[in-house]
């Protein structure tokens, strides 16, 4: 076959309402589980010293993906809660999503596009895509992700119970067998685009043929997941993914398998956390090209060099992961400063270790924590330089699973036959349309009601308009068309920012059970300063029965809602929501892959956007939250807010300033002073004319214990839109304020031209200039009251 190029987009781009799902049947290849790996009795002899290389004995296995009871499938991890029906019940031979009614739409299309635009695409059925083997099937593919194509957003599904295989002739003679990026656009606008549940195949190309599998140069909002890269053992010239053609702002990359090749991951970039990645027998597994780099939970099986963080120019953070190589586990440049942090936290390793300038300086596991870079300990504001110093860190059980944090697949919800599901806009007596401007409220909430604990609820692609809370009940299950399946607020419930109201509640208080939300949006449709667009207040019995995967916020910056047009240059008149998302005291939830952007620019026009939503997240639980792969952009009083909270885990937290703050715009907390919660940092700590002080902390953590932040990052390029040159190049004076806590764990730590790095009841502690590496400061470990 030829490459898959997307090829989409005109001049106007629906954002919102977007996506070709598209599930690619089985190819004639077969599959089978791939083995999962005893991580504590890896085995040891499987590569050949002298090429570097090792393996498993490739004939013993066929690769696949999804066997049924894997943590993710749903009943494993999630027995059925029966509420007033009997529960779901699993058994199924046919993935439900290809099943399933498809009657979504994009809504904000004309009558006439939206007759003729079909959102869910079946290359099999529907294009004539050759399923056997036989024949080549990538120009029926390729005119399945065109179709119309008006707009970005493509998401690519194939059926995780059987995956397909996208496999290359051995005649295959382009340099990637899928692109991923919209050509159109530049890497770092390249959001809403999905990839999962599928082999990619090269082992019929000539192993010495430079070849990559897949480039994926995309950024938040994004999702990989579930994804086999099959490439030759002792290949050298194939790479099973790469960020080939620009500068990209990724989030998360996970649970992906990569066998044989000659490297894994070949990544520049800006952060990324890999989560759940086993390489067997990849020569090089990763070169980890970026500012800010977390791994947890990876597994670098038979490998010559793990992981190549030479190019990592921040931070470099490995957790809960196991290595058996040849060469090192990490290989980088020597640095005695700040630059080129790394810390490791539960490693165990059979070989070299850390390997720095070509100088072991590590070998096998480290059981605690090993620091290398700028540290500070705990009560002294004087850094330290540590070239590899162990640190205890006591992790509470509560985040635990056989004493890795917990971390689990994204839902498939592969075991339940497609009789498991409702459609949500095909219920009898209670029509739902998701078309961009009826009020659907009531009949959701009835709906949501009538099956929680009974079915799963699938919302096709669409804008679904609500004027009040949307309860999802103890017991629900919800999945949508990814980056297309928006719930959008609208009306007077919403307006006053002194009584502030939920759009989504997930849970009541003191609920204890399960409620997961996978691939929904979460948008305003109007300027709603007392919208909170979603807040959680179950816990489940176990990890994960409470969780988002792939479901992100936009306010502003899209068709479909007024912002888009009226929010150019005036926060005050823009107090587009409340805030985000907020995990109240009685909520413990697992969060993956979830992008709270207020939008800095419009991606379906030109408009100028100036947004003042007030907070980003506001952690408030203390029995358990995972924060895997999120950022927050652009809020005003805050990105990361930990409020009386503990037991917190998070593996990587990007965020940006607003670009609209800094001197010559409002100072923060306007224009929220008026309605200020206890919660919300009130800028007291701020002389009143100093604008680079009056802007949105990254983190504000107050009366909080027991939090492990790993690989949190904030960058600051404008103040008031422009560039930060009137301040010699910092653009805002403080990131992170800590107050009245204890048992803070912060590793890696990044900023971009921001004064001071953390704060402890507002004096100064770490500033940038005192640990200068990375993309401006880097602090390897920041140890408070532990
Ligand atoms: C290791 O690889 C070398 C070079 O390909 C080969 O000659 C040798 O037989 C291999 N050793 C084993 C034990 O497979
Ligand atoms: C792999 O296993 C097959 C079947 O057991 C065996 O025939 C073959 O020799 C093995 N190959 C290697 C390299 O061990
Ligand atoms: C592969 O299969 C052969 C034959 O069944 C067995 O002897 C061998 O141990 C297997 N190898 C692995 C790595 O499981
Ligand atoms: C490559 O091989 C495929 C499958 O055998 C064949 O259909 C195609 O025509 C070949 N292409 C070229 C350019 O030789
Ligand atoms: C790591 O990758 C860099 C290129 O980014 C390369 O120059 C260097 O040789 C590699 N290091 C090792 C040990 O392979
Ligand atoms: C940190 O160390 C690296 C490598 O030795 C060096 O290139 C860099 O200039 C140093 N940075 C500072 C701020 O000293
Ligand atoms: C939890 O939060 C609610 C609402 O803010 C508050 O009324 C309650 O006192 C809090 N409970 C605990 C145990 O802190
Ligand atoms: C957009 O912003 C730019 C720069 O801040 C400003 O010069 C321009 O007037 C704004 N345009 C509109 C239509 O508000
Ligand atoms: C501002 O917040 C601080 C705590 O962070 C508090 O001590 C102070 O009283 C607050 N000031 C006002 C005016 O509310
Ligand atoms: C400090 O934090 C503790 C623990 O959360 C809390 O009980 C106490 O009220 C806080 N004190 C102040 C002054 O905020
Ligand atoms: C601001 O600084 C940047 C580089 O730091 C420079 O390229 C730019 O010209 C400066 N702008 C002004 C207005 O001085």
């Amino acid at each position: 076959m030829v490459g898959l190029k997307q090829i989409s987009c005109l001049s106007t781009l629906f954002l919102n309402t977007l996506a070709a799902a598209i599930p690619i049947s089985q190819g004639a290849d077969g599959s089978a589980e791939f083995p999962s790996i005893d991580k504590n009795n890896p085995p040891f002899d499987i590569w050949n010293e002298t090429t570097g290389i090792g393996f498993f004995n490739s004939t013993n296995f066929t690769l696949g993906i999804g066997a049924a009871g894997d943590v993710g499938d749903g009943p494993a991890n999630n027995p059925a809660q029966t509420a007033s029906c009997s529960g779901l019940t699993t058994g199924s031979s046919q993935f439900w999503y290809e099943a399933i009614t498809h009657n979504g739409e994009s809504s904000y299309l004309t009558a006439a596009d939206k007759a003729s635009y079909s959102v869910f695409r079946n290359v099999v059925t529907g294009f004539g895509a050759d399923n056997t083997g036989v024949k080549d099937a990538s120009a029926a593919i390729q005119n399945a992700i065109n179709g119309i194509q008006l707009f970005v957003g493509t998401v690519i599904v194939g059926d995780p119970i059987n995956p397909p295989i996208l496999k290359a002739s051995s005649n295959f003679s382009d340099d990637h067998i899928v692109y991923a990026k919209d050509p159109n656009l530049g890497g770092t606008v390249n959001f809403y685009i999905g990839f999962k549940n599928i082999v990619i195949d090269s082992t019929a190309v000539n192993p010495s043929q430079s070849l990559g599998l897949l480039d994926w140069t995309v950024s938040q909002a994004t999702q990989i997941t579930n994804v086999v890269f099959n490439m030759p053992i002792g290949s050298t010239g194939h790479t099973g993914l790469t960020t080939d053609y620009g500068y990209n702002s990724n989030t998360i990359l996970g649970d992906l398998t990569f066998y044989g090749g000659n490297i894994g991951l070949d990544l520049s970039g800006q952060q990324w956390v890999f989560k759940d990645i086993t390489f067997s027998g990849t020569k090089i597994g990763v070169i980890a090209g970026a500012t800010d780099i977390v791994f947890q939970g990876c597994m670098f099986n038979g490998v010559n060099i793990g992981i190549n963080a030479s190019s990592t120019s921040g931070s470099l953070t490995v957790i809960d992961s196991t290595g058996i190589v040849s060469n090192t586990l990490i290989s980088s440049h020597t640095s005695n400063n700040a630059t080129n942090s790394i810390v490791l936290d539960n490693i165990q390793n059979v070989g070299n270790t850390v390997t720095l300038g070509g100088s072991v300086v590590l070998s096998g596991s480290v059981t605690d924590t090993w620091v290398h870079g700028d540290l500070y300990t705990s009560g002294n504001s004087n850094k330290q330089y540590a070239s590899g110093q162990t640190v205890n860190t006591p992790r509470p059980s509560v985040l635990l699973s056989n004493g890795d944090y917990f971390t689990m697949k994204p839902p498939t919800y592969q075991d339940y036959a497609v009789d498991q599901f409702v459609n949500i806009k095909t219920v009898t007596d209670y029509p739902v349309y998701g078309d961009g401007y009826t009020d659907d409220t009531v009949n959701i909430n009835a709906i949501l009601k009538q099956y929680a604990g009974c079915k799963i609820i699938y919302f096709p692609a669409g804008t679904y308009i609500v004027t009040d809370t949307i309860l999802a009940p103890k017991g629900s299950r919800i999945f949508g068309d990814a980056y297309a399946s928006a719930i959008s607020a609208a009306g007077g419930n919403f307006a006053n920012a002194l009584t502030p109201r939920a759009m989504v509640q997930v849970g009541e208080a003191g609920d204890v059970g399960v409620a997961q939300i996978n691939d929904m949006i979460f948008t305003v449709s109007d300027v709603l300063p007392g919208c909170k667009m979603v807040e959680v207040n179950i816990a489940g019995s176990n990890p994960g029965d409470v969780g988002f995967w792939n479901s992100h916020f936009r306010v502003g910056g899209a068709k479909g809602t007024t912002i888009e047009e009226i929010c150019l240059n005036d926060p005050d008149t823009c107090k587009a929501a409340w805030g985000m998302m907020h995990l109240t005291n009685t909520s413990s939830a697992y969060l993956e892959n979830m992008w709270g952007w207020t939008a800095d620019h419009d991606l379906d026009g030109n408009n100028n956007q100036t947004i003042a939503t007030g907070r980003g997240i506001l952690v408030e639980a203390t029995k358990g939250t995972w924060l895997i792969g999120t950022a927050f952009e652009h809020n005003t009083l805050y990105q990361y807010n930990f409020n009386y909270a503990s037991n917190v885990f998070s593996a990587m937290q990007q965020s940006e300033t607003p670009y609209w703050q800094g001197p010559g715009s409002e100072y923060a907390p306007d224009p929220w002073a008026g309605s200020l919660i206890a919660s919300d940092p009130n800028f007291s700590n701020c002389a009143a004319g100093d604008a680079l002080c009056r802007m949105a902390f990254f983190e504000r953590i107050q009366s909080s214990s027991d939090l492990f932040l790993y690989g949190g990052c904030v960058w600051a390029f404008f103040n008031d839109n422009g560039d930060c040159n009137s301040s010699n190049g910092d653009c805002q004076t403080n990131a992170i304020s800590t107050q009245n806590s204890s048992a803070l764990y912060l590793y890696n730590t990044n900023v971009k031209s921001i004064t001071n790095m953390v704060l402890d009841n507002f004096t100064p502690i770490a500033t940038e200039a005192d640990n200068v590496g990375g993309w401006g400061g880097v602090i390897a470990a920041y140890l408070y009251s532990t």
